[in-house]
């Protein structure tokens, strides 16, 4: 009977899902993976994991930009063919994705012959569409970020060049080039993201767009042909594709465009969501919907460009040799601490800087002190004074009352919170309720009712594990595998694991039998 009922429950909620497409920028295999590649991807898979949660059917896609001059060079520094470079240095971001619980459901290469076919069409749309003409290139280029730079934006510092925007070296360059129309699309670009108010979040990033495109836009060089290590432009064998026309289809050809009849573009085109760093908000914001626009492809719903994880006041990278290595934390720290961490601390919109002593007292306030110990407390006395097993009864007291009202309050924003991506105020809320339901215990003290009044400690007790069900629920984006540890000793089956508890519903059983529960946090001691 159950088995129908779960089966039932299942079909009904396949019936009303929607399709959530999100996206991690496609990393460039030029180096080691460092936090701010921890950070990207992490923030992405919590958004993914809550959609799914939600009820949504979830396309998440990661992967790595192999072509352009900058791994050309990181391949030659290392005395490999770029293609075996990439495959090594590609395999060690996929195997970042586990190390990270990423929950994505594909990883892409630019390198495979399903983005080349995507690529090819997406060009050869451009130049039918009358978007692209052939011209010669003179300016400026960053390597590092295989960017162009108009003279404006350059600074000279001991005789050398960089880009103001980045602070990257710059070069200067010459060569025949195919020219994207940009300029011709200024007018409706302005027009889009007025139509489309959430197309760029949050505000303060979309203000910068806006500003960037209404100073005016020049055409945009698509072609280089001083290097070869590209996707070659069809029927011209000089000139390689820019690598960020390359980069960006990949989020098309993961849905096997162009055939734009197959289920996967059906279901996930447009893009619902591309989480990205501040940085390249230029190529997605600008850039990207320009091209689709100009290719009559529907450009993507929104673009979300998240801040910098500092380390000290500066930009945490490779070339800055001031990284905090995310595997090394995660073998000492564990990685729900380090999601939960980077998602809590660094405030989303803006940058953040980490260290390794606001990482522990962070995992002690928050993980092992609050949720932590909330868990802990209530599983073990329970085990200890009631065989494992809880009812509830209806008398409900006033301090009951008070704390399923304010859970009630808590959760109220929640899915807006986390459908415009203000993730930093939905945990804030979330451990508030911990810190309040360890508040009512400590103020209801059922230890004081084991021997007169079992029925009222057993009330206590069943609304500490109704709460302990919902957090566990809500935290289970950010900390999947201590949330999940707690659904499964509440005996709570993954299909239920979704948010309709939101809407009033309770949880948990009248009785309920819980399992044993490990400790899920340790706290750090000095
Ligand atoms: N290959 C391009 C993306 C192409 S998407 C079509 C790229 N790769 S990257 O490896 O350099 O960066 C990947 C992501 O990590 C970007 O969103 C970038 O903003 C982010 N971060 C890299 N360093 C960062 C920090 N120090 N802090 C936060 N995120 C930053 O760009």
């Amino acid at each position: 009977m159950k088995k129908i009922f779960l089966f039932g429950l299942k079909i009904f909620y396949k019936m009303k899902q929607n399709n959530f497409y999100i996206t991690t920028p496609i990393y460039y295999p030029s180096g080691q993976p460092h936090m701010g590649h921890a950070y990207s991807s992490i923030l992405a898979d919590v958004f993914a994991r809550f959609n799914r949660n939600d009820n949504c059917k979830v396309f998440f896609l990661t992967g790595t930009d192999e072509h352009g001059l900058k791994i050309q060079k990181a391949a030659e520094k290392n005395g490999l063919e770029p293609l075996i470079y990439c495959d090594k240095i590609s395999k060690v971001f996929k195997d970042l994705t586990k190390k990270l619980n990423l929950s994505n459901d594909d990883f892409i290469r630019t390198t495979e012959k399903r983005h080349y076919k995507a690529v090819y069409d997406l060009w050869n749309r451009l130049v039918k569409s009358g978007d692209i003409y052939l011209s010669k290139y003179k300016g400026w280029y960053s390597v590092s970020d295989e960017a162009y730079y108009a003279s404006d934006e350059i600074v000279e510092k001991n005789g050398k060049k960089f880009s103001t925007f980045s602070g990257s070296a710059v070069e200067w360059v010459e060569e025949d080039s195919f020219f994207f129309k940009l300029s011709s699309w200024e007018k409706k670009l302005l027009e889009f993201y007025d139509k489309n108010k959430k197309f760029i979040l949050p505000i303060s990033r979309r203000n910068e767009v806006i500003n960037f495109v209404k100073s005016g836009l020049k055409d945009l060089s698509v072609s280089r042909t001083s290097f070869t290590w590209g996707i070659k432009v069809p029927n011209n064998d000089k000139h390689v594709i820019y690598v960020w026309l390359d980069a960006l289809t990949n989020y098309l050809s993961a849905l096997n465009f162009p055939n734009t009849n197959d289920v996967l573009y059906k279901n996930f085109w447009p893009a619902s969501l591309h989480v990205i760093g501040k940085d390249i908000l230029r190529f997605h914001a600008i850039y990207w919907p320009a091209f689709l626009l100009a290719a009559g492809i529907k450009p993507p719903n929104r673009v979300f460009g998240h801040g910098w994880i500092l380390s000290g006041d500066e930009k945490m990278s490779k070339s800055k040799g001031n990284i905090l290595n995310p595997l090394e934390i995660i073998d000492t720290y564990g990685i729900d601490e380090l999601r939960y961490y980077l998602m809590k601390e660094v405030s989303h919109g803006s940058d953040g800087s980490i260290s390794l002593k606001s990482l522990e007292s962070c995992i002690n306030s928050d993980l092992a002190n609050n949720y932590g110990n909330l868990c802990q407390r209530v599983f073990s006395f329970i085990k200890n004074n009631c065989k494992n097993k809880v009812s509830k009864t209806k008398n409900i007291s006033n301090s009951d009352k008070r704390l399923i009202e304010q859970t009630k309050v808590l959760t109220k924003d929640l899915k807006n919170e986390m459908n415009n991506q203000n993730l930093n105020n939905y945990i804030k809320s979330v451990i508030n309720i911990s810190f309040l339901t360890n508040k009512y215990i400590n103020d209801e003290e059922p230890w004081k009712l084991k021997k007169n009044n079992v029925e009222q400690m057993n009330n206590i007790l069943h609304i500490a594990l109704e709460q302990i069900a919902k957090i566990s629920i809500l935290l289970s984006p950010i900390i999947p595998n201590a949330s999940a540890k707690v659904l499964n000793a509440l005996n709570i089956n993954t299909e239920l694991k979704n948010f309709s508890f939101l809407d009033g519903k309770n949880i948990i059983t009248d009785e309920i039998k819980i399992k044993e529960l490990d400790i899920l946090f340790k706290k750090i001691t000095k």
